[in-house]
């Protein structure tokens, strides 16, 4: 597909790294780092755990589009979008077009192990056990997958740390 604009993109699942990876890589290329959640919260003046809990997840996901359609108006951001936000085809398709996807895909354990203790993600707090989690985890990841996967490029985190994946993304977009 033809890109409009030349944004580098970072989606997949909660825990990925989008977020730390994203501000690592925009600072090596001296880019400018947005990340879409963090953008609902300033607009909607609260965090995204209450947006769930007092507007409700269409709410949140209303919120997230619009903010999409604004971010891919511009241009040579590094983004970090959202692990919910391109399971919207329409989402997924301005973002396509306006910039180059990198899908940071991990395996569900290890995902587990980089979200377990944190608690401001209102779509893992359903499950209470670890166990259960886990279960979450593969469940959702198995439904995303088909979009994650629309992405230019996959890249496995497992392994590596948030410098490693930040060096290869910019090989593999030829950035250096
Ligand atoms: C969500 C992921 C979260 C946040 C919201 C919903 C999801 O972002 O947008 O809690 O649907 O996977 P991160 O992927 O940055 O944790």
């Amino acid at each position: 597909m033809k890109k409009i604009k030349n944004n580098i993109i970072l989606i997949g699942f909660m825990g990925a790294g989008k977020t730390t990876i994203g501000k690592l890589l925009a600072k090596y290329l001296h880019r400018k780092f947005i990340d879409t959640d963090n953008l609902i919260e300033k607009f909607a003046g609260k965090s995204v755990s209450r947006i769930f809990n007092e507007d409700g997840e269409k709410k949140f996901r209303s919120l997230e589009k619009k903010m999409i359609s604004k971010i891919v108006q511009k241009d040579n951001l590094v983004i970090a979008v959202g692990g919910g936000a391109v399971t919207k085809p329409k989402n997924l398709s301005k973002l396509k077009k306006n910039g180059t996807l990198v899908y940071l895909y991990a395996i569900a354990k290890e995902i587990l192990k980089r979200i377990y203790n944190k608690h401001h993600r209102p779509l893992m707090e359903i499950a209470i056990s670890k166990k259960e989690k886990l279960i979450r985890i593969k469940d959702l990841l198995a439904i995303r997958k088909t979009y994650y996967e629309k992405a230019d490029y996959t890249l496995n985190t497992s392994n590596l740390n948030t410098y490693q994946v930040a060096k290869k993304i910019i090989k593999l977009l030829k950035l250096s």
